[in-house]
């Protein structure tokens, strides 16, 4: 049986771009394989607690029975959400720009997991080859000839964690203009924000079903 990770980190509910789209690419591979399993973690709605990394790394640097209870517990944390990845044949992380950067709670998500040996930069990562789906929606834009080219400090730190560190095989997915309906600066583009949406939509459905079917196959191999 096929499992998917699958990482939600809006801090919206309603409304949000990056839960749709991934929502988009989960449906599509669903329908061509309903009994895949999704486990879900979803940082929006339950962030982890903000002492856990600085807790999971303090413990990591000491042995085992010097450890505090609060240590211990990070470090339990950060083992079952390292499990949560190697149990998983593909990956959907669902991250917004906040702050011309990744959510805070979406950075510590990754940085407790690098306290686990097996998800340091310096080991060989259990997850590496496997194909990951890093769906991205930012509410500006900023694509080059734009003002704010070279402002977003989120896709490409994202990449390098997931691709570059991680090992996986990633796939970008990603949604400008998606404050346009709400910025009266960004009112000009509201054409473009919808067209963009409408494709990244079909991308994800797109990318659901070619998932579906390299999973099959690999299964049959
Ligand atoms: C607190 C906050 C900060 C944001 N900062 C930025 C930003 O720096 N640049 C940008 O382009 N959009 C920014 N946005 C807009 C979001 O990137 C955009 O609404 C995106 O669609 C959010 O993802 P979601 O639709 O999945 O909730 C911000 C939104 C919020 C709520």
């Amino acid at each position: 049986m096929t499992t998917i990770f699958r990482l939600d980190a809006s801090i919206r509910n309603e409304g949000s771009v990056t839960r749709a789209v991934a929502t988009s690419l989960e449906s599509a591979l669903l329908a061509d394989d309903p009994d895949a399993r999704v486990l879900r973690r979803d940082l929006g709605r339950e962030p982890l607690p903000s002492q856990m990394w600085a807790d999971a790394l303090a413990g990591s640097h000491i042995p085992e029975g010097e450890r505090t209870p609060e240590q211990r517990a990070a470090l339990a944390l950060a083992s079952e959400m390292g499990d949560e990845l190697t149990q998983a044949d593909a990956f959907i992380f669902a991250i917004p720009m906040y702050n011309f950067g990744v959510p805070p709670h979406a950075k510590a998500w990754i940085d407790v997991l690098i306290t686990d040996p097996r998800f340091s930069p310096r080991s060989a990562n259990p997850i590496a080859g496997k194909p990951a789906y890093l769906v991205l929606a930012r509410g500006g834009m900023y694509g080059p000839g734009t003002p704010r080219e070279g402002w977003d400090h989120a896709t490409e730190w994202l990449k390098l964690i997931f691709g570059r560190i991680w090992g996986l095989d990633v796939t970008v997915i990603e949604t400008e203009l998606t404050a346009a309906d709400v910025s009266p600066a960004l009112a000009e583009f509201r054409g473009l924000a919808a067209q963009n949406l409408e494709r990244a939509h079909t991308v994800a459905a797109e990318h659901g079903k070619d998932l579906a079917a390299r999973l099959r196959e690999a299964e049959a191999a």
